[in-house]
């Protein structure tokens, strides 16, 4: 934010001296900023907050956020829910699938989008292998998500299968977003990234989410699903469902941010919609920089200290 953007309540920030080391301003979103908010006020939003949204038919937007930058630039645009994916494998570490990141590097994530937000509701993935194994593990690693990383709910993957967990979690007092349909982190079992409950499968899937919500999840994330059967699903449970590649008749829309902002180059999935170029963007701005480096035109004299 530039000094010039500041609002008059908001006190200038001291010259940090070092550049990129000092803390960032924290701000409330301004009235036009806020506007865009649909499922709430001006506090946390809470996961009744979205399940009212959704009795009121007002849809809400849910983007991922590994980071305080955009965890703050999201909020202050209208997102009502960050979610701390385990995408982070794939866009934060490098890696080729979901399944390698882990408990420990997800919390430092989720804290910082915690921290830097006072409005979103902050909800972070259970990473693959944290609580498969029974549903004492799975309340073990939400209630480390909740305490040192202090987000608001937890999300898990799974349908029928995962209900016990979804049960233990919510039974520890924490909300528990669930997700069906193509589930990343079993990926393999599933022979690939393929489209879930297409035919014969539709049952299934749908039997699936009420699982889940009859085990207490607040909201569910429907992930490659034939935007009929999620219109069904949508329609027959009671709380608000979450569509990736699973059309318009979700409740809500979440996407991985570096999809939508075209910081990731190359084929993306189809239901990815590209609102920007960042690639471009930032590649644009780096070639400046590398360039005036080289001629010399950065530092300029007024930059200098004396
Ligand atoms: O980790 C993630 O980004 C997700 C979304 C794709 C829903 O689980």
């Amino acid at each position: 934010m530039s000094v010039s953007e500041q609002t008059e309540s908001e006190p200038a920030q001291p010259e940090p001296t070092q550049p990129g080391h000092a803390q960032p301003a924290r701000r409330e979103p301004t009235p036009t900023e806020a506007a865009p908010y649909s499922a709430t006020p001006r506090r946390r939003i809470r996961t009744l907050d979205l399940q009212r949204a959704k009795r009121e038919g007002r849809r809400w937007a849910m983007l991922t956020s590994y980071d305080q930058y955009t965890a703050a630039l999201f909020e202050r645009s209208g997102v009502e829910a960050l979610l701390v994916g385990d995408s982070a494998a794939n866009n934060v570490f490098g890696h080729d699938t979901t399944l390698p990141v882990t408990v420990d590097e997800l919390i430092p994530l989720a804290r910082a989008v915690t921290r830097a937000t006072s409005r979103a509701i902050v909800i972070a993935d259970l990473p693959f292998g944290s609580y498969e194994v029974s549903p004492e593990q799975a309340a073990t690693t939400a209630i480390r998500f909740m305490k040192e990383a202090e987000v608001h709910a937890v999300k898990l993957e799974g349908g029928t299968r995962m209900a016990d967990r979804v049960r233990a979690v919510v039974d520890a007092g924490i909300p528990v977003m669930a997700h069906v349909g193509f589930t990343p982190q079993s990926e393999h079992a599933l022979g690939g990234y393929k489209v879930q409950g297409r035919g014969d499968a539709a049952q299934q899937l749908l039997d699936d989410a009420k699982a889940v919500v009859e085990a207490g999840a607040f909201a569910v994330v429907l992930e490659m699903v034939p935007a009929e059967l999620a219109a069904r699903v949508t329609a027959e449970v009671p709380v608000p469902t979450v569509g990736i590649g699973a059309g318009a008749s979700c409740d809500a829309q979440v996407l991985v941010w570096q999809d939508m902002a075209g910081l990731r180059t190359g084929p993306v999935p189809r239901f990815v919609k590209r609102y920007a170029n960042l690639d471009q963007v930032l590649g644009d701005a780096v070639r400046a920089y590398v360039s005036d480096v080289a001629s010399g035109a950065f530092p300029e004299s007024e930059r200098d200290f004396s």
